[in-house]
């Protein structure tokens, strides 16, 4: 087939009109129920975070978190002083092959980021190195949690692969790492799925936040959800206070009905987190160049690579005449000179699969507001509803937020949306991590 009869083959089958975006919507929250109702029911886990007070908003104090997200893992150290917020953080990059090897290797890597920051407030600031800490430790992949610091890993997403690690409980891992390093001045007090941390993180500065998501390497979604309308909690291990309200992980990521897949969807693994795989960074870069490549097949030498979502962004924000960075990101990536019409409809393939994805995005974070507005009337469009985001595609990619944010105003008309409003709260995970391993004073998430 002709690049441009694939091109706008592939306009079609990625279209999202609002109709879609609806049914999508709408199906996003059967789904929410049916999770609610008995695990595993249907595409959403719908998971317990035994997250059921959330940090007070003023606060003083020094808190720390480690968080492993699908590219870095982070140390953090976060000191509150009233409304400052103060952040030292230890970044690194999380080596491929620890990510398909062994959980003693992988989570021995994660504990020996703790000794940096002993070391580190050691140097600075004259702290004892045996001083007691307290971790709220963010692992951003599925877990059924048995209290607020235990829990069994489901499975790997986001291309990790470390099978001993399944059905483990990944905080008993990580103490081991750490008693072998001799790190026994932390406890784990707190295991949180990024998006709750985004929750807590975000809730301490903005009290209306209701909805977290994270749309970064891999893509999910939280929010305060009534215990009375999670009948599967009564089947389920010790609550603890049990309150009014709790904060539902919801796994977004593998839900799957009613999304239209294109050939190139069709790759990996599909079956599993198709959602995940349509609108987060990790995979945006390799359908592109799925499209690409087939484009380029009539006889071109060209190396099977993949683009970045970073170079989906600069090829999208390459303003000149002709478009020179799409041409050398295309050289480097695929190694093949382009014209400029072929640069031209490499734009148009970025532009449609980015839309695609964040209209997507939009339409999940709409089901999770009707759910909420449809159990508690008023709760969502009666007042000030924020929808916290964090996660590096969102932040760094300015497309993706103005399309996501034009379906979401959509979908819900200009009356609904008018107390809506949608945040990116940069580094939230990981500062909610750190708030909630003080479990001394959170207090209940009311909506
Ligand atoms: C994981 C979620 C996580 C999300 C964002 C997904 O792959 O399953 O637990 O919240 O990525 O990091």
């Amino acid at each position: 087939m002709e690049g441009s009869s694939i091109l706008e083959n592939l306009q079609n089958e990625c279209a999202t009109p609002v109709d879609l975006l609806n049914s999508v919507a709408n199906s996003m929250i059967a789904h929410m129920k049916a999770g609610l109702n008995v695990d595993g029911a249907r595409d959403l886990k719908m998971l317990l975070s035994y997250v059921n007070s959330l940090p007070p908003k003023q606060e003083t104090g020094l808190y720390y978190a480690l968080d492993i997200g699908g590219t870095n893992c982070r140390v953090l150290r976060v000191k509150l002083d009233g409304k400052d917020i103060d952040i030292k953080k230890i970044s690194r990059e999380i080596p491929a092959e620890l990510k398909t090897g062994t959980s003693k290797a992988f989570f021995g890597f994660i504990a020996s980021g703790l000794w940096e920051l002993v070391n580190w407030e050691f140097e600075e600031f004259g702290i004892p190195k045996d001083t007691k800490r307290e971790i709220g430790f963010t692992f951003s992949f599925p877990v059924e949690q048995t209290s607020l610091n235990k829990g069994r890993l489901i499975e790997w997403t986001k291309e990790f692969n470390i099978p001993d690690a399944v059905g483990e409980d990944v905080v008993a891992c990580l103490v081991e790492a750490m008693d072998e390093q001799e790190l026994n001045m932390f406890s784990v007090t707190a295991l949180i799925n990024d998006t709750v941390g985004t929750l807590a993180g975000a809730r301490y500065k903005d009290g209306d936040v209701k909805v977290a998501v994270i749309l970064g390497t891999g893509t999910n979604a939280c929010y305060i959800e009534r215990t009375d309308a999670i009948p599967k909690l009564n089947s389920q291990g010790d609550q603890g206070h049990v309150t009014e309200n709790t904060i539902i992980n919801t796994e977004w990521g593998g839900f799957s009905e009613g999304l239209h897949l294109t050939e190139f969807d069709l790759g990996t693994d599909l079956g599993k987190q198709t959602f995940e795989k349509m609108i987060s960074g990790k995979y945006l870069g390799v359908i592109v160049s799925r499209i690409l490549l087939r484009m380029a097949e009539s006889g071109e030498h060209y190396t099977p690579s993949f683009l970045s979502t970073r170079q989906l962004n600069e090829m999208q924000q390459d303003d000149s005449d002709d478009l020179e960075i799409v041409g050398s990101i295309l050289k480097k990536t695929f190694e093949v000179e382009t014209t400029l019409n072929m640069r031209k409809t490499a734009v148009k393939v970025v532009d449609t699969i980015v839309k695609r994805g964040a209209r997507l995005a939009g339409a999940g974070i709409v089901g999770i507001l009707e759910k909420m507005e449809q159990d508690s009337e008023g709760l969502i469009y009666g007042k000030r509803s924020v929808v916290a985001i964090d996660g590096s595609l969102y932040e760094q990619y300015p497309q993706y937020k103005l399309y996501l944010n034009e379906a979401v105003k959509e979908m819900l008309g200009p009356e609904k949306f008018e107390n809506v409003v949608i945040e990116q709260f940069h580094d939230a995970s990981g500062v909610g991590a750190a708030l909630l391993a003080d479990t001394s004073s959170n207090v209940a998430p009311d909506s």
